[in-house]
């Protein structure tokens, strides 16, 4: 009985200590909270501008330097690049994914236009205010503010002009084009079709489209050499277009004697150049396109003067000139 007195005092003065913690941990927590708040205000506003980039393939070495040559403008100006593109090559989906940025109203869009699809799209970007800058294949004919990316057609005559030097203007040729529908790898074809038509010895038998993948490469270079079994060199106008009929000629046993040049230095492409497979690469530099359109991009939101059309360069890359190329890619990290 003495004891209960006792037991309430223990439990009253209980109540109030937890009372008391409960008080001063949710003071803590408020100021806690409020701290972190000025913190993610203070140190991440959000970058005055806001741009988009889509591409043709996310899966893809050429477009992922594209990308990152794209978002390093981010640590150097105030801007934030969002890039996308389709899983594997999909015109449709890269105009729902262009459609998307007009919709979200974006401050600038660079969008590789890969067919006449993309040019009233273009336009209609433009008409709602929101600059377009095209980037690794143009459309001249839209109202796109600018263009920076190869030169199709000059890079499609040097393919030609190296042909001709390497297999001392002898070549029956077999062509296999990323798309015959794309204005990009049609600039390339003409431009090569220019240089090598003039020449005596050599005559293009065949020409065929991969829709940039190595498989359909691989399976129209096949069945190219077996239908024409008198073909001594290839020209590729993509990046995997080279793998595909490397692994062609292999298989039917052609390819020590076949002459081969494709585009785009990835590095399956230098590696089959060292091993002697590829002959010839025709270099791109879609590290600097990407970074080179953002650039141009903020040049315009900020109405700098700017250059239409900006080349980026291509020249022909060969196993006698690696090794200089392999010390200057080091250095520009391109
Ligand atoms: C072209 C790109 C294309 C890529 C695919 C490059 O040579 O410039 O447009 O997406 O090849 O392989």
């Amino acid at each position: 009985m003495q004891r209960k007195p006792f037991t309430y005092l223990i439990l009253i003065t209980s109540f109030f200590i937890a009372i008391g913690f409960f008080i001063y941990y949710y003071q803590q927590m408020q100021v806690n909270d409020q701290k972190m708040q000025e913190a993610i205000t203070a140190e991440t506003p959000l970058p005055t501008y806001h741009f988009a980039l889509i591409g043709e393939e996310m899966n893809h070495d050429y477009w992922r330097l594209v990308g990152e040559g794209a978002k390093k403008t981010e640590s150097e100006y105030d801007v934030f690049v969002e890039y996308d593109a389709p899983k594997r090559s999909n015109p449709e989906e890269q105009l729902k994914l262009f459609d998307m940025a007009i919709k979200s109203k974006v401050d600038g869009i660079i969008v590789q236009a890969l067919n006449d699809h993309f040019t009233p799209m273009i336009n209609k970007a433009v008409r709602e205010g929101i600059p377009v800058v095209t980037i690794d294949t143009d459309s001249p004919g839209s109202s796109r503010h600018a263009y920076v990316g190869t030169d199709n057609y000059q890079a499609g005559r040097l393919a030609g002009e190296a042909l001709v030097t390497d297999t001392n203007g002898t070549a029956t040729v077999g062509i296999i084009s990323g798309s015959l529908d794309n204005p990009h790898h049609q600039l390339r074809l003409q431009g090569f079709k220019d240089v090598v038509e003039n020449m005596e010895g050599i005559e293009i038998v065949a020409i065929e489209e991969s829709n940039i993948t190595r498989v359909e490469a691989e399976e129209k270079a096949y069945s190219m050499l077996t239908e024409h079994q008198d073909i001594t060199a290839f020209y590729g106008t993509s990046s995997y277009n080279g793998l595909g009929i490397v692994a062609a000629a292999e298989s039917l046993e052609k390819k020590d004697d076949m002459y081969v040049i494709t585009f785009d230095t990835i590095d399956e492409n230098i590696e089959l150049l060292e091993e002697g497979d590829i002959d010839a690469i025709v270099e791109q530099h879609p590290f600097e396109m990407g970074n080179q359109s953002i650039r141009t991009m903020l040049d315009i939101v900020n109405d700098r003067q700017i250059q239409n059309v900006f080349h980026t360069d291509s020249s022909i890359v060969r196993k006698e000139n690696l090794a200089g190329w392999k010390a200057k890619r080091m250095a520009a990290n391109d």
